[in-house]
């Protein structure tokens, strides 16, 4: 019997095969990522704005999450002329940097927004957000009336920039002490507002300037 017709007759030796093939594949692929200097754009100090989310956009990010905001809406404009055109300058990997789980997604039922920071007021993303179809007729985004309602759990906020920092999100013991002051009394919705208005304005981009070492 052949190696080829030993493993199409024997599951684990194809599930063996597979893990292996798919370790060394991620090896090659992941770790000299870890290692290229030009992984992560460099910025000067005019362009470098980049920090933590505040506790209330925070709340809004993991709001996004459980919404599921991300399954139809990117957050990873391409460095191409007609996404440049749509959305605005394309995303640099540095201005992930402290988001846990980055939300780049994959697919566009809506437009992409990591850059619909300021694009609109905060009364109109409240609207938007309660009834898209009162704003954008022909829209097939849910509404989401309950984000108005419910209030954010201001106990657990802390703890939650807590365990960002074991990744490596700078918070400083002033914003742990802030924290829960900064969300009480704030609603989902204010949360949700906060986390919009904030995407994709934390650069400064100089004008021509090719961010791609
Ligand atoms: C079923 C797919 C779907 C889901 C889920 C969805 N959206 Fe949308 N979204 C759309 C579509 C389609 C549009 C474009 C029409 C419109 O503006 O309503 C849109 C537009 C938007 C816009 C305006 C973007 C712009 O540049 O004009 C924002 C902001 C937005 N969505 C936020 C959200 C948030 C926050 C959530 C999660 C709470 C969400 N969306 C969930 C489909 C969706």
């Amino acid at each position: 019997m052949s190696f080829q017709e030993k493993t199409e007759k024997n599951v684990w030796l194809l599930a063996g095969v597979l893990a292996i093939t798919l370790l060394v594949a991620g090896v090659v692929e992941i770790v000299p990522l870890y290692y290229l200097p030009d992984t992560m754009e460099t910025l000067t100090e005019e362009e470098d704005n980049i920090r933590p989310y505040t506790a209330l956009e925070l709340e809004g990010r993991d709001i996004y999450i459980r919404e599921g905001c991300y399954l139809c809406h990117s957050q990873m404009i391409r460095p191409f002329r007609d996404e440049k055109e749509r959305y605005g300058h394309y995303s640099l990997a540095v201005e992930s940097k402290y988001d846990h789980p980055f939300q780049w997604g994959s697919k566009r039922t809506g437009p992409d927004l990591a850059r619909v920071g300021g694009k609109y007021s905060d009364e109109w993303q409240r609207q938007h957000l309660m009834d898209p179809r009162a704003l954008v007729p022909e829209s097939v985004m849910p509404r989401y009336p309950w984000l108005a309602e419910n209030m954010i759990d201001a106990s657990v906020t802390e703890d939650k920039m807590r365990a960002l920092s074991v990744v490596g999100v700078p918070y400083t013991d002033a914003d742990y002490a802030g924290a829960a002051g900064a969300v009480k009394g704030k609603t989902e919705m204010d949360a949700m507002v906060a986390y919009l208005q904030v995407l994709g304005t934390m650069v400064n981009f100089q004008e021509g300037k090719d961010y791609r070492q």
